[in-house]
């Protein structure tokens, strides 16, 4: 990885963290992570690790059909999901669109299009007369009161919608169903992160982490109940999946000292300032801004498309750069900027040089690197502190997914940051919201 420019590898410099950085992120993140399950300390601890009230693993044989409901992702789904024991998993599913003005507007509209989507689903598949279970995974941080319980403690990754936050989700879900007239029992809520911890852990018993790398970034892990303060559950059971909420790292100011001025614009600008710090340095709602930050930054040094004589219009447009754009150059193969050429001549910048396109190229791989680190930093920490000979992660998100040297860079991290005589794997959750729904649901229903 070279940029052609001198100054532009200097500009970009702020972006390498060295490892000595990342094990003070990684301590930092182990304090904080301790701070979120400790009672006295939980209320003013960033990362606030909530425990789910999923204790059981499944063990793949589990048998049922369910629907489930994904909102949170770059997608909103509803899935009918059948677990056939023996690890096997039958699905079918609908994506369905959620308009910009019922992300931000009232929340009885969003969970009036929910059901309605739900209807329109159930119709297709001609499910309207089964009474079924139905898990709800819904990617926000929420305290969880029960398996069927959880308080929205506040909205990320863009939505807004008012009258939603301190309420319990599951009740504004079932009264929308209600008002849909659709016979269906909401029998768990769950994180994205659990979805994907369960369902990577129907496959394989060595799953102990789910990870989300996607619009938002979190994780959740498998903790002894000893060591959860706030752990009401039944006293019979060794372990509790926590969700920790890790991606609100930061924000009383404990990656300071890694932040770049990109990262302190790009909270400033966005729907919450001051919170998920450490998501906006790594997830997809934020990285192509980044970068578009520091292209700008480059062009106003005059380091960058120095022979275009205009500066690009589109590329002053916030959000104009998608972090497709980066996983999209970063797949060009080394010297060939095929990809890189069409993006930029998408933002009208049509005479880029090789140069241009290589220093383009090397902004996008400074900010996609970072974003690896400092995850690997979160995820070795937490394989530390469960601290068995092995470990897998399960992980899923449309960042890990697309781009195309992610985990390879977390990977090579996480290897250097994971203490000496534990191993660990990553494994790709295959559909991790559903199937995870379904798997949570499975274990509740009777
Ligand atoms: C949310 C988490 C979620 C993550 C990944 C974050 O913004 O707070 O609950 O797991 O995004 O979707």
């Amino acid at each position: 990885m070279s940029a052609k420019t001198p100054r532009v590898r200097t500009l970009m410099e702020e972006f390498t963290l060295n490892n000595s950085q990342l094990a003070e992120v990684s301590r930092r993140f182990l304090n904080e992570i301790n701070r979120g399950l400790c009672a006295q300390t939980h209320d003013n601890a960033d990362v606030k690790c909530f425990p789910t009230y999923v204790q059981d693993l499944p063990t793949g044989e589990e048998v049922g059909k369910y629907l489930a409901l994904d909102l949170g992702g770059t997608n909103f789904r509803v899935l009918l999901v059948t677990l056939k024991a023996h690890h096997e998993v039958d699905m079918e599913s609908k994506i369905f669109a959620i308009p910009k003005e019922i992300m931000t507007g009232p929340g009885v509209q969003l969970f009036d299009h929910i059901a309605e989507c739900l209807y329109t689903f159930m119709k297709e598949q001609n499910l309207v007369d089964e009474h079924l279970h139905l898990g709800f995974t819904f990617s926000f941080p929420c305290q969880q009161l029960g398996l069927t319980k959880g308080i929205l403690v506040r909205w990320t990754k863009g939505f807004n919608c008012a009258g939603v936050e301190n309420e319990d989700v599951v009740l504004l879900l079932k009264d929308a169903l209600k008002r849909r007239q659709v016979d269906i029992s909401v029998v768990a809520i769950l994180n994205d992160t659990t979805g994907t911890l369960m369902s990577c852990a129907h496959r394989n018993k060595h799953c102990k982490i789910g990870v989300i790398i996607g619009t938002g970034c979190n994780a959740c892990y498998l903790e002894r109940v000893e060591n959860v303060d706030l752990y009401d559950g039944p006293s019979d059971k060794s372990h509790v999946i926590i969700n920790t909420e890790f991606g609100a790292f930061g924000e009383s100011g404990m990656l300071d000292f890694v932040r770049s001025e990109y990262d302190r614009f790009v909270d400033q600008a966005s729907m919450n300032p001051g919170r998920q710090i450490y998501e906006k340095m790594i997830s997809g709602m934020y990285m192509g801004e980044i970068v578009r930050l520091a292209l700008l930054k480059a062009i106003d040094k005059k380091l960058i498309f120095t022979d275009s004589g205009r500066k690009p219009q589109r590329l002053q447009i916030v959000g104009s750069f998608e972090t497709k754009f980066v996983s999209d150059i970063e797949s060009d193969p080394n010297g060939d900027f095929t990809n890189c050429r069409a993006i930029l001549a998408g933002l009208g910048i049509r005479n880029a040089t090789d140069d241009d396109c290589s220093d383009v190229r090397y902004i996008c791989e400074c900010v996609s690197k970072r974003a690896a680190h400092l995850v690997a930093c979160g995820l070795a920490m937490l394989i530390n502190k469960i601290d068995e000979p092995f470990v897998t992660v399960g992980v899923d998100g449309t960042v890990y997914r697309l781009h195309p040297k992610f985990k390879g860079y977390m990977f090579e991290k996480m290897r250097q940051l994971v203490k000496p005589g534990i191993e660990f794997d990553l494994m790709l959750s295959e559909d991790g919201s559903g199937r995870g729904a379904a798997l949570v649901a499975a274990t509740v229903a009777v």
